[in-house]
């Protein structure tokens, strides 16, 4: 387990949960705004506020596992 930096938490049928200390930037890499030291980052793609987690998930009723997925296995052949 790593002492510093983030930590990134997927919520059960929710957002990531970050916390610590990392910075937030958008793809051209311009700094957004972060007030306080934890934030939800939207993963179900409806919130109104992306990238943060508006709430939104719950009046979509979206699911999402927290614990790691295995990944889609090979069925060629
Ligand atoms: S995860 Fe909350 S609005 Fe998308």
């Amino acid at each position: 387990m790593s002492s510093g930096g983030a930590r990134i938490t997927p919520y059960r049928d929710g957002p990531l949960l970050v916390r610590g200390t990392f910075t937030l930037t958008d793809q051209e890499g311009e700094e957004i705004d972060v007030r306080g030291g934890t934030i939800a980052l939207c993963r179900c793609g409806r919130s109104r506020r992306k990238p943060f987690c508006d709430g939104t998930h719950k009046v979509t009723n979206w699911r999402a596992a927290s614990e790691a997925q295995p990944p889609p296995s090979s069925t060629s052949g």
